[in-house]
């Protein structure tokens, strides 16, 4: 493939990358049967619920060693601890989407659970989660600027004990892609950028990504880096993505808090069986901003 440097290459229909041979790598991850292998730290520490600011701080620290911080609490939190669990790591973003309402609590905990909905083409994106389809791999907000992007990601399981649930919440780390990618490749990233988006595929040291699998959307890319196609340089990084040594599933049981940083893993969802019922519930979460920052 080849383009002139410097400019946008333009998607065929279905976009660049809905082909069988990125289908296949995809469909190694996600597939339905796969059982990945839980990470093999991140454990946050004996904290418990008696003090929510330093089980955030435990969360925290665990997700910037691991990529996710994981604690079990043997119950779930209520929907107000869990905001206040946010509340201590930064600033909880409200979710503001009134065709997601009837799923949302407190204004800012989103309920995940499945509602028997089928995808297909002319499927609306948003209610994507609340099917028992897949999440291809992204990083949360990747269309946003990196002071808008959420931070951290609070997950809990609010699945009944003894309720069976084949999806797999997994994460791929961010710090692995970019030694597969290379430093090449790495470096024509950080001059490639999502068509729309508000900064490059890659940032900062060690690398950055804020990126979501193109097939989402039908995303095309543009670059100023003279000597690559961006369509080369993203089909590489989906290469590196979708790597099952790679992949690390969160082991969920009810009680099971997760917190996924950001910016050191992409996460995403295996597919699931009809009739599933499997219950997480979400808050995002951004960094602080230092005076009179959007609030909720
Ligand atoms: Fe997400």
């Amino acid at each position: 493939m080849s383009t002139t440097a410097g400019q946008r290459a333009t998607a065929a229909p279905g976009g660049w990358f809905a082909t069988a041979y990125f289908d296949e790598l995809r469909r190694r991850v996600l597939r339905p049967s796969a059982a990945w292998p839980a990470p093999a730290g991140g454990h946050a520490g004996a904290a418990g619920r008696t003090s929510l600011e330093r089980l955030a701080a435990g969360l925290r620290d665990a997700a910037a060693a691991c990529g996710v911080g994981l604690a079990d609490l043997g119950e779930p939190l209520s929907a107000g601890e869990l905001i206040a669990l946010g509340d201590a790591l930064g600033e909880v973003i409200p979710e503001h989407d009134p065709a997601i309402a009837a799923f949302v609590e407190q204004a800012c905990v989103l309920n995940l659970r499945g509602t028997g909905l089928r995808g297909g083409r002319a499927f609306d994106m948003r209610f994507k989660p609340f099917t028992s389809e897949e999440l291809l791999l992204h990083t949360e907000g990747s269309l946003r600027a990196e002071a808008e992007r959420p931070r951290w990601i609070i997950l809990q399981c609010l699945r009944e004990a003894g309720d069976e649930a084949g999806v797999q919440t997994i994460t791929v780390g961010m710090q692995g892609v970019a030694a597969r990618l290379g430093s090449a490749a790495v470096g024509a990233l950080r001059q490639t950028w999502l068509a729309g988006g508000s900064g490059p595929v890659v940032t900062g040291e060690p690398p950055v990504f804020s990126f979501r699998d193109p097939a989402v959307s039908g995303d095309v890319f543009e670059s100023a880096h003279g000597a690559t196609d961006p369509r080369d340089t993203v089909g590489a990084l989906l290469e590196a993505l979708y790597e099952p040594a790679a992949v690390r599933a969160v082991p969920w049981r009810r009680g099971t808090l997760a917190v996924i940083d950001n910016t050191r893993v992409f996460h995403g969802r295996t597919q699931g069986s009809e009739g599933e019922r499997r219950h997480l519930q979400r808050v995002r979460v951004r960094m602080p901003t230092p005076a009179g920052g959007a609030g909720r």
